[in-house]
Parts: structure tokens; C-alpha cells; sequence
């Protein structure tokens, strides 16, 4: 078990891996930031969902935009308030801050706390900034984010970019190239972890039926599956099941600008160029195979609260 920082743009499936997360870790706090919503909404829904799923963890107001681009829109296919529009939402959008709390756990509890970032790395990229003696006191960053075409698993807002990391490229590019000890969870992997609307509803979790409603049937028109991509949950399975994980080790950049802006690209072998935008820059561990039946029964046990076989 490990102490957590959790941050997120919380949307569904934020919502279905902070549940998991809550069962398998010990939560520090839950650090929000914009994206898949707005960070007054993200600030709301963590603060909802938590209450919800009797999750007693404080709660950070992060970034409310990115480092350089202006903000695009936010996510649609988690409905219009992040979390299906499922419930009215009276909670206050006013929070302590984000990346002043990253730092000063950090700081506290050197070569102890691992981040888990889910969202775009804007607030992850402001405490190392601020903060750059923290870097080799965080114990690990896992982040669900990127996608380096496995089995043609390239980007989901563009044909190179996946969400998380093209929200903020540049936050990306810099926490990615930092010494910070990285392991990327990719859609390489997240495509691969699938559930069915069935099983979703068979865990028994009326909060999780409530609010998936907008996502399955964003993936029934877009994928035809009737199903959910497990997305960021495969964050924590990294950290409940790395052996469910194969992964490959290189630098790593962010394109910023163009047609490819916010493509994740990592060195393979010697270059040949005359430049080397990779030079001096550490090797972070990325996930390209993963264990789909393990991950997924893990997954299905512990929200169903069954030891054993899954629903
Ligand atoms: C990522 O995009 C977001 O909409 C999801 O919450 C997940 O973090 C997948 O690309
Ligand atoms: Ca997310």
C-alpha cells in the first residue's frame, strides 16, 4: 500500500479509479486540476464523489489552465458536470491550493509519496518548477496519460494527441523530461482494459451505475462497444499489480506546437539525426502490454467486494 497524492480532472473513469484507489492505498489528498471540467467543478465533484462513496480525504484547488496554450473546451463524454450529471451538486469550488500542498508533502515526507496524475500534468509541472528540490524525494509519479501507437492506439482528440497530455503539452514535456521517477500509463494499455455496461452495473455500486450513464454510451457511438475503456484505473493497478505490466524504458518528449501537438514520442535506439532532442534527458518507464484479464478481475473484485472470482 502506498501514500498517495491523487490528482485529477475528475471525471468517470477519475471517478471509478479514485474508487479503486481508495480501497488499495492510503490517500494523502486529492489534488485537483482542470480538464476533463473546469477546476471549480473538479474541486465539486472529488468533494461530492467523495462524500458519496464515504471517501474521507482533504481536497486542493489546482491549475485552472495550462502553462502556455490558451484553455480549450473541456471533455464531453463525462456529461456536462464531469460526472454524468447524475446528481445536483451543492458543494463550495473554494479549496486550499494544489500545488503548494504537493510541495510541502513532498517536503515532508521525502522518498515517501507517490503521485498519481490523471489529468493534464499542470499541476505536477508547477511543483517542480516552484519546487525543484522535490524532484528526487518523490518516490514515484504514475501517470495515465500519451499514446505511442501499440496496436494502433494512437491519440483520442487527434490522430497523434491522447487528452490528458495534449490539455497541456507543455506541462507534459517538462514534467516528462524531468528527473522526477516516472512510469507512463498510455492508452496503449488503457484500450486494452475494457468492461462491459454489464459487469459496470453488476459491481453493485449505485454512485458508479449513476454517474457512467454519458461515457458508455459515448463509447457505444464512437466505438460500438457497449463498455468502458478503463482508462485511468490503470494507474492504480500499476501500483496494486506491476507484474500485469511490460514496459519499455527511453526519454521521452512532448511535441508543443502543430498538427502534432501533444504527441508523446520516445527515443528508439541511436539516432541518425544531426539534432538529438532527447540528449542528457533521463529514461522514464513506459507501459506498452499489459494483463488485460488480471487488471480487470483485480479491478471488478475489489469494487464488488469479493476475494476471489468477480461478479
Ligand atoms: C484520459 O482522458 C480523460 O478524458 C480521461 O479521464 C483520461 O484521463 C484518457 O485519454
Ligand atoms: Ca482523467
Amino acid at each position: 500500500m502506498r501514500t498517495l497524492i491523487f490528482d485529477t480532472d475528475i471525471g468517470v473513469d477519475d471517478a471509478f479509479a479514485l474508487a479503486f484507489a481508495a480501497r488499495t492505498q492510503r490517500l494523502l489528498g486529492i489534488t485537483t486540476v482542470f480538464g476533463n471540467v473546469a477546476v471549480g467543478q473538479a474541486v465539486k465533484n472529488a468533494r461530492l464523489f467523495c462524500e458519496k462513496m464515504q471517501i474521507d480525504v482533504p481536497i486542493y484547488r489546482g491549475c485552472s489552465r495550462p502553462l502556455a496554450l490558451t484553455p480549450s473546451e473541456p471533455a464531453k463524454l463525462h456529461g456536462e458536470d464531469g460526472l454524468g450529471d447524475a446528481f445536483v451538486n451543492p458543494y463550495s469550488d473554494i479549496a486550499p491550493g494544489a500545488v503548494q500542498f504537493i510541495i510541502d508533502s513532498v517536503r515532508a515526507q521525502p522518498h515517501e509519496i507517490t503521485l498519481v496524475a490523471i489529468g493534464p500534468l499542470t499541476n505536477i509541472a508547477s511543483a517542480i518548477n516552484q519546487a525543484p528540490d522535490i524532484i528526487p524525494l518523490v518516490k514515484e509519479l504514475v501517470i495515465m496519460g500519451g499514446a505511442f501507437g501499440t496496436d494502433g492506439h494512437s491519440g483520442n482528440v487527434t490522430p497523434f494527441a491522447e487528452f490528458n497530455i495534449w490539455k497541456d503539452p507543455h506541462a507534459a514535456d517538462q514534467v516528462l523530461s524531468s528527473a522526477l521517477n516516472v512510469v507512463v500509463i498510455p492508452l496503449d494499455v488503457t484500450h486494452n482494459v475494457l468492461i462491459s455496461s454489464e459487469e459496470v452495473h453488476q459491481l453493485n455500486q449505485p454512485v458508479l451505475s449513476a454517474i457512467v450513464r454519458p461515457f458508455l454510451a459515448y463509447s457505444l457511438q464512437k466505438e460500438g462497444f457497449d463498455g468502458m475503456a478503463l482508462h485511468d484505473t490503470l494507474a492504480i493497478a500499476w501500483l496494486c499489480q506491476p507484474e500485469a505490466f511490460r514496459l519499455v524504458q527511453s526519454p521521452l518528449r512532448v511535441i508543443t506546437e502543430g498538427i502534432a501537438c501533444g504527441q508523446t514520442v520516445r527515443k528508439i535506439g541511436p539516432l541518425a539525426s544531426r539534432e538529438d532532442p532527447f540528449h542528457h534527458l533521463p529514461t522514464q518507464r513506459i507501459a506498452l502490454g499489459v494483463d488485460a484479464a488480471l487488471v480487470r478481475n483485480r479491478f471488478l473484485c475489489t469494487l464488488s467486494d469479493r476475494n476471489g472470482s468477480p461478479p
